[in-house]
């Protein structure tokens, strides 16, 4: 059983203390810790937690918490990482990780060098889907993994910080491709190195000084690329999707809109789902948010993960490659050119080459594709290993 520091009561705070006190769960927040004292009241006395308090040091220091979460704005993170360390205490913290990835090897380093456990709370790397479709593609259900594609779409941020780079970093890329980035390093592999990204963003609808689009590729240094989308001004709510594409199988996975539940009001809903625009007409809402979104599952892990003394499915570690991919997406966004991934901390697999999936035929021939036609009859597209000419083989029907 674990007593939390929670620093933060917005919106991911609550969604916290929502997967943790929702259910009989064992771990519980102690104090929370808010600017205005009037919300960290507000939220502890909704969700019983015992202590609430305006002083940063004060909440982190309390004697009766262990583990400390991190759910303040970015610019905050550092700082409340840093002291949280100090106190020796267990430390989760939300994505990103940092600003940049500068401040995230900072992060690792004072955890690392104080011996505490630290987990990156990448929810969206925990939904049940996210976790089912990791184990198939583990088991070999999608063979060699070629290409994951993860979106996140929505209107935009709900609070002032977001929407200025020097207090979050950036615009749609660090604030949502931060999770699709990490959920193709999930699928992709984590011991492979990403090696280069080109990204596209630009500025198309909010008077902003950051992007609210974008849309990035990073090649990983077997072959496999991750696609990530991201949007500020989407409309229609949150459109969170992932597809991961191999040799052997392909998996689609959808996890906020139409995912099962489907409503019509003509007004009456009241609150619908997060980033949800309507609460009228044919609306969306999720029976579990906190589940659907990966909180339970990963706070499950978190704490498992201390109790068994082993670090969790994601760490600082995973933050900081995170956030070094980002900053290669900021820069090729500049320079319109591929740009490295500059990880001076790798502690993956190395020189890991592209194999291709080419399959034996029969001794002089590979087999490129095989297709059943109209006709009935089985067209074998075959390559000669010697000359390597390309020709077309018919079995009958
Ligand atoms: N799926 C996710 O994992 C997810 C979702 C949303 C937000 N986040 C992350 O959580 C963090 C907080 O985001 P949020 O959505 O809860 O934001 P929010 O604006 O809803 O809440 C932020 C909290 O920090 C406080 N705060 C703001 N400025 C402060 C300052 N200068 N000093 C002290 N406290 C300050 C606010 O009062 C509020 O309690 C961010 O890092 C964000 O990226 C993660």
């Amino acid at each position: 059983m674990h007593q939390i520091s929670l620093l933060g009561a917005g919106l991911i705070g609550t969604f916290y203390t929502m997967a943790l006190h929702g259910h009989r769960g064992r771990d519980r927040v102690h104090t929370v810790y808010s600017r205005s004292p009037q919300r960290a009241k507000a939220l502890a006395e909704k969700w019983g937690v015992p202590s609430h308090t305006a002083s940063l040091d004060e909440a982190i220091a309390d004697e009766h918490t262990d583990t400390v979460i991190v759910a303040l704005p970015n610019h905050l993170h550092e700082q409340a990482v840093l002291a949280a360390a100090k106190a020796g205490k267990a430390i989760l913290c939300t994505k990103p990780l940092g600003r940049t990835a500068a401040e995230a090897q900072r992060m690792l380093e004072a955890v690392e060098q104080a011996g505490v456990f630290h987990g990156y709370l990448e929810d969206l790397c925990y939904t049940p889907k996210t976790l089912a479709a990791l184990a198939s593609v583990r088991q070999g259900a999608v063979g060699k993994v070629l290409w994951v594609r993860s979106r996140e779409a929505h209107p935009g941020p709900h609070s002032d910080w977001f929407w200025k780079p020097e207090l979050s970093g950036g615009g749609a890329i660090v604030d949502l491709g931060c999770h699709c980035i990490e959920i193709a390093r999930n699928f992709i592999g984590k011991g492979i190195r990403p090696a280069e990204v080109m990204c596209w963003a630009d500025t198309q609808v909010h008077p902003i000084d950051a992007e609210d689009h974008a849309i990035g590729l990073v090649r990983y240094e077997n072959g496999a690329i991750g696609q990530f989308e991201v949007s500020w001004a989407f409309r229609g709510g949150m459109d969170l999707r992932d597809e991961v594409a191999g040799t052997e199988g392909t998996i689609w996975l959808n996890h906020w809109l139409r995912t099962g539940m489907e409503m019509y009001t003509t007004g009456q809903a009241g609150y619908v789902a997060e980033k949800a625009e309507t609460n009228a007409g044919w609306v969306f809402p999720v029976g579990d948010e906190p589940g659907a979104l990966g909180y339970a599952e990963m706070f499950t892990d978190m704490f498992n993960a201390i109790d068994e003394g082993r670090p969790p499915q994601e760490d600082f570690y995973d933050g900081y490659v995170v956030n070094a991919i980002i900053d290669a997406a900021y820069a090729s966004a500049k320079s319109k050119c591929w740009e490295p991934v500059k990880l001076t901390n790798w502690r993956g697999g190395e020189g890991v080459q592209t194999d291709a999936a080419a399959r034996d035929y029969d001794a002089e021939h590979l087999l490129i594709k095989q297709e059943r036609m109209l006709d009935g009859t089985l067209k074998l597209i075959l390559r000669h290993k010697q000359s390597g000419q390309i020709i077309e083989r018919i079995q009958p029907a």
